[in-house]
């Protein structure tokens, strides 16, 4: 439709055309219809901008035919028009949504001043669904992801995305990022106006989730609201529901589930009453949830309605390349959150965070980013301002300084030379292995000048 459209509903053939020809020459794309029926019809099929609605109509009135109208197209402006000004119909009118209304027979200079005004709001509303939508889109949560494991996960992601009610699993250790990425199913997929409503399975009593998902009559139990409540489901329609921690699902709420997924269709607790909604379930858990399923604790069938489509995000440790962007990217996030000048990270502490085995994934990385952060001054971030050991996690958990585990002395002696060139030995290919070979960066770790490396490293014959 184009801009600025017209729908006149008037029984009067000559009233009606009329108005058309005087609308039509201020250009406006007008259309004519002598019943409400026949206008609903028009408006379902190709909704107007505007509808002038004459109240006294054959069959449907125009007051009744507003609040359909209303109800399916809540964007459209309706201007009433009646025949005398019976206040009672008029009032009613305006609270059931109409935008203003004119007394037959009409005033064209009064109507023309109302339609300009009506569609200045018009384009003013569009504007902001524009603005809206534009923000949305250039707001997508900050996904970092440059390892080749991670690209597959977002290439499946945008594909999945497009429909908008596949159901999705995902799956993968604590802090992965799960959440982040069903924040960006929904914003890539075609119901990312709609609202995103994310429930925590494992933190709501397992007899309340039946109740919090899909909502209840009123007196449906005891300490039921008299009015009923309505569901998160329900709340997430035309959008995206995020069931995370599914591990955790009552078995009267998997049943439930299992069905609304099958029908799209739902009862509320203690209702009688069918709802349907269209929303995306995106499912997520770091538990082993075919090890439940064979437990007997989830439901197989539910597990694979949830998992028509399974994305298995990986650890940090499969993802090592993905360290450092991230660090960096966290760094300059929590360096202007706390308004200080981080600018890098020193090779020293590149290093150590390529090395650790990241048991929290990115969220660990994410909060030894901030912590850092918070507590030095910069520009760089340095290995002891992430209050992480070199090899942390690998093999060893003492610190700089603290005393080694050496051999005792035995009654025959030992050999000090060997042991200490063995010391250093395992010091200097641990700095290498860190620093990729990289002389300079492998000696800035240990507090050497690069000749000084060198020199010793040519001593200790054998240091890859
Ligand atoms: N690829 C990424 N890029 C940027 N930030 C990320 C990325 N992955 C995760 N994060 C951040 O790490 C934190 C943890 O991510 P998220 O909450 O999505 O993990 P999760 O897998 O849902 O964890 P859990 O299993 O504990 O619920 C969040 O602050 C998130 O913004
Ligand atoms: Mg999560």
């Amino acid at each position: 439709m184009s801009s600025d459209s017209i729908y006149i509903v008037d029984d009067e053939a000559l009233a009606r055309n009329g108005l058309k020809l005087a609308l039509k020459k201020k250009n406006y794309n007008v259309q004519g219809f002598g019943t409400a029926e026949s206008a609903i019809k028009a408006i379902d099929k190709n909704p107007p901008d505007l509808v002038l609605l004459d109240i006294g109509l054959p069959g449907m009135s125009g007051v009744e035919a507003l609040e359909i109208i209303k109800s399916r197209h809540p964007e459209v402006i309706i201007v009433m028009i009646t025949a005398y000004e019976d206040v009672e119909t008029v009032v009613s009118s305006m609270k059931n949504g109409a935008y203003e209304y004119v007394v037959k027979p009409v005033q064209m200079d009064a109507l023309l001043v109302i339609l300009r005004n009506a569609f200045e709001t018009i384009a003013m509303r569009k504007e902001i669904q524009a603005l809206h939508e534009k923000y949305l889109k250039e707001n997508l949560p900050c996904f970092i992801g440059e390892s080749n494991a991670i690209q597959d996960v977002m290439e499946l992601v945008a594909k999945v995305a497009q429909s908008p009610d596949t159901p999705i699993l995902i799956l993968g250790d604590t802090g992965t990022g799960k959440e982040l990425i069903a924040k960006a199913i929904h914003y890539k997929s075609p119901n990312f106006k709609g609202p995103m409503v994310a429930v925590n399975c494992a933190a709501m009593p397992k007899a309340l989730i039946e109740s919090e998902l899909f909502g209840y009559e009123k007196g449906a139990f005891t300490g039921a609201e008299r009015s009923g409540k309505a569901g998160l489901v329900e709340k997430a329609a035309h959008g995206t529901l995020f069931l995370d921690e599914v591990g955790d699902l009552s078995a009267e709420a998997q049943v439930k589930l299992l069905r609304f997924l099958d029908t799209g269709e739902y009862y509320r607790i203690g209702g009688t009453k069918k709802h349907a909604i269209q929303t995306r379930i995106i499912s997520a858990t770091n538990r082993d949830l075919s090890a439940l399923v064979a437990a007997g604790e989830f439901r197989n069938d539910l597990y694979h309605r949830f998992a028509v489509v399974k994305l298995e995000v990986p650890s940090l440790c499969e993802r090592r390349d993905d360290i450092i962007p991230m660090a960096k990217h966290f760094l300059l996030e929590f360096s202007q959150k706390f308004d200080k000048t981080f600018n890098g990270i020193s090779a020293a502490a590149e290093a150590a965070l390529k090395e650790y085995n990241w048991p929290g994934n990115v969220r660990e990385l994410k909060n030894l980013i901030e912590r850092g952060v918070l507590l030095s001054e910069g520009p760089q971030l340095m290995l002891e301002d992430l209050g992480l050991k070199a090899n942390n996690g690998r093999q060893d958990n003492r610190q700089p300084g603290d005393s080694p585990h050496l051999p005792s002395i035995s009654p025959a002696g030992i050999d000090f030379s060997a042991i200490i060139a063995n010391i250093e030995r395992a010091y200097f290919e641990e700095a290498l292995k860190l620093a990729d070979g990289n002389e300079s960066k492998a000696a800035l770790m240990l507090n050497l000048t690069r000749d000084k490396f060198r020199y010793r490293r040519q001593k200790l014959d054998g240091v890859r």
